[in-house]
């Protein structure tokens, strides 16, 4: 049975996306099945692995409105290790029509549903707000969310409003929803800054923030470019160890054993 994780932040640009592809491309690399859904109609988890949005045909959109079932819009690629269901731009109208839409918060939950026994992980990549869409991703977290924080000035600013959010979606409809763990982002040794922030956050939520820390690192912002996770593009980097270390350590919370690297 999957897990689904869901990566949620309202704030922009702190690394949900990057950070899902590339968790994604490691926990394929260990050999786990990964569905990653692309529920942001930006679709920058679609573009970031080479495919063109405006060619999606069906993907997200049409499945959470329910015009075709989970299944052909699939895209796996085996280089990667990843499979996608790609966003596009009609996503963003999918906002719209939900509200009118029968059990509009748990279409997404719905639509995976038999998607669950295919995939060991699900990973949902959810858009820098807390819209309908988000709470779609929310409410089908069934392990629980990640929650990226970027290691610089003001990290903290918006996680009181996303805790609350998080509150309101478990008292009304979701009493099982938690968070996951919170991943440290963009991180530079250099400054004092970022240790500050580091410590900060692990003050905000104990117990919560994953060991591993992602730094900040060119060959990061440069892999989506080539449409490549970062373990094809540059696996000898620190990114890219950083990202492997940071899916080892969600395996191994997860009670899963990290194959030998002869195993993989
Ligand atoms: N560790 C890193 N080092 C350098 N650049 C990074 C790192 N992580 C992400 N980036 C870059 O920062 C930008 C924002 O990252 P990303 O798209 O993953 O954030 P996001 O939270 O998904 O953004 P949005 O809220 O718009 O969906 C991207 O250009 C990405 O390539
Ligand atoms: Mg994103």
């Amino acid at each position: 049975m999957a897990r689904i994780y869901t990566l949620v932040n309202q704030k922009g640009g702190v690394g949900k996306t990057t950070t899902a592809i590339n968790m994604g491309a490691y926990l394929g690399y260990y050999g786990q099945r990964v569905l990653l859904v692309d529920l942001d109609p930006q679709a920058n988890a679609t573009s970031c692995l080479g495919v063109e949005k405006r060619a999606v045909k069906s993907g997200t959109y049409e499945v959470l409105i329910g015009a075709t079932p989970l299944g052909a819009q699939i895209l796996h690629n085996p280089r990667f290790k990843l499979s996608l269901l790609p966003s596009s731009p009609a996503l963003a109208g999918a906002e719209v029509e939900l509200v009118d839409m029968a059990k509009r918060e748990t279409r997404l939950r719905d639509a995976l549903e038999p998607a669950k026994d295919r995939y060991d992980y699900i990973l949902i990549d959810c858009p820098p707000s807390l819209s309908l869409l988000t709470i779609n991703g929310l409410v089908a977290a069934t392990h629980g969310v990640l929650i990226p924080v970027q290691c610089e000035y003001l990290a903290l600013e918006g996680l009181g409003m996303l805790t609350q959010t998080l509150n309101r979606v478990q008292a009304a409809m979701f009493p099982d929803l938690k968070v996951r763990g919170v991943v440290l982002t963009m991180y530079d040794g250099r400054t004092k800054l970022a240790m500050d922030v580091v410590k900060e956050v692990r003050r905000f939520f104990p117990d919560q923030v994953f060991q591993t820390i992602i730094p900040r690192s060119i060959r990061l912002a440069e892999a989506p470019s080539y449409g490549q996770p970062i373990s094809i593009y540059a696996p000898d980097s620190n990114a890219a160890r950083a990202y492997m270390a940071l899916a080892g350590e969600v395996l191994g919370q997860d009670g899963i054993k990290i194959p030998t690297l002869e195993e993989t």
